[in-house]
């Protein structure tokens, strides 16, 4: 019997990976665009790492975390979290007061799998560590947006809310149980489970039943002190300014227990459910939780199999793959190498070159040619051998040109990519 990839996997194939590729390639130079600077970290870290920053309460580190060594190690299911750990082991405050990082990088969650849900996937995101400035806030959405809208997603909304510092919260989340314990029987099973130890979560819930309970419930913003409130303003009127359209949605309280201040979705109606393409915030205590000095940071990730959704839904143009320039066709041990030999001096100069590898017919190489759609051919065989002249045949047009070997270097065998599309 054939082993399966494990459920909530996915194989990227060949066919498939130029849309991957295109989408880090361009996260990639954007981030260098807003000077950003790429980090990467260990695939697992201590268990304690993410049960500290993320909390044990979360949906994350209570159920969804793929642990190892009896419980020492965890396979990473975000990023943020290991970034702010080799911030602080490797003293990067020291290098710059404010860190501008960004990453790509594939995170591990014991989900239930479903469309746009996996248990591996993969993240871009940005973290921009030691300022509390509101700035930095609205430097990092503006980012978000300006690279989902590179890639052309028009149908997304950017929903904001400020979910206060500890203190403010604290409060807020007192009330809110209270409010809630009053309406415990309307409310859904789910929401009943949280309500002892996570009942902010509720706000999240989309359970039909539980939508008049959450509309009527106490907001944060009444809960919030000056500092807070003018903060929000801040980045409101930074974004408006910069004629940046949010939504401002005071049941975005996000699923991590690290965040403080603001919190920031993109979601978009092209997804099914899980319709939240990118999600960030504020965690200005999480430095100081590690071990760290006092020291805001805001930061974000997008979900790449989410963001490929919705680009092949909108009919995203993905560059396509280079064509091949050149197939070398042989018909004997001494051709072959004669092959290999003009190959690989083409190849020094940036021409694609195939060849056959499976001492296949002439016949066969032909097809395999046309199959992979080489721009050109060259067939050696005994003739070409003998003589310094070989016949480039256009695939194309049909027309062979009788050219010197010596002088191969001299054709363009690129010419074709000016005919494309
Ligand atoms: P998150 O909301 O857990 O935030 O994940 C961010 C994005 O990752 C989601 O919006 C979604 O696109 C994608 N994602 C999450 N879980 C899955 C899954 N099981 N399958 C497919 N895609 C998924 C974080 O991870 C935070 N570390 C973001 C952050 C950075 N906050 C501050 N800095």
């Amino acid at each position: 019997m054939h082993i399966l990839r494990p459920k909530g996997t996915n194989d990227i194939l060949p066919s498939e990976i130029n849309k991957r590729q295109y989408i880090e390639n361009m996260f990639r130079s954007y981030s260098v665009l807003f000077n950003f600077k790429e980090i990467r970290t260990p695939a697992f870290e201590k268990t304690e790492l993410f049960s500290r920053s993320i909390g044990e309460l979360t949906d994350i580190v209570s159920k969804e975390m793929y642990s190892f060594n009896n419980n020492e190690f965890t396979l990473k299911p975000e990023m943020t979290a290991p970034v702010i750990r080799a911030y602080l082991e490797n003293k990067l405050c020291n290098i710059s007061p404010v860190q501008k990082l960004f990453y790509i990088s594939n995170m591990f969650r014991h989900e239930r799998p479903q469309a746009g849900r996996f248990r591996e996937f993969s993240q871009f995101g940005a973290e921009i560590i030691g300022t509390s400035e509101p700035i930095a806030d609205i430097e990092l959405i503006v980012f978000c947006n300006f690279f989902l809208k590179k890639l052309g997603l028009s149908n997304i909304v950017i929903k904001m809310n400020n979910i206060g510092n500890l203190n403010e919260r604290q409060e807020y989340i007192k009330i809110l149980k209270q409010y809630f314990l009053r309406n415990r029987e309307y409310l859904s099973h789910d929401s009943i489970k949280r309500l002892d130890k996570n009942p902010i979560r509720i706000l999240d819930s989309k359970e039909k039943q539980d939508k008049e309970i959450i509309d009527n419930s106490p907001k944060i913003f009444d809960y919030l002190q000056e500092s807070s409130i003018n903060h929000l303003n801040s980045v409101m009127k930074g974004l408006d300014g910069l004629g940046i359209e949010y939504i401002i949605d005071y049941k975005l309280v996000r699923g991590l227990d690290y965040y403080t201040s603001t919190t920031f979705e993109i979601i978009s109606e092209d997804l099914g459910a899980q319709n939240a393409v990118l999600g960030g915030g504020r965690y200005d205590t999480l430095v100081e939780q590690l071990g760290g000095k006092p020291t805001s940071a805001i930061g974000f990730a997008c979900g790449i199999e989410r963001l490929l959704m919705i680009m092949i839904k909108n009919n995203f143009k993905f560059p396509v793959e280079n064509r091949i320039d050149l197939y070398l066709i042989s018909n004997n041990i001494a051709a072959r190498s004669k092959c290999l030999e003009i190959a690989l001096k083409l190849r020094e100069h940036g021409v694609i070159c195939e060849l056959d590898l499976a001492g296949r017919s002439i016949k066969s190489q032909m097809k395999e040619a046309n199959r992979i759609n080489s721009a050109y051919i060259i067939v050696i065989d005994e003739t070409e051998l003998e003589s310094s002249y070989v016949k480039i045949k256009n695939m194309d047009s049909g027309n062979e040109l009788e050219y010197n070997i010596n002088d191969i270097l001299n054709f363009n065998f690129k010419s074709h990519e000016n005919k494309a599309g």
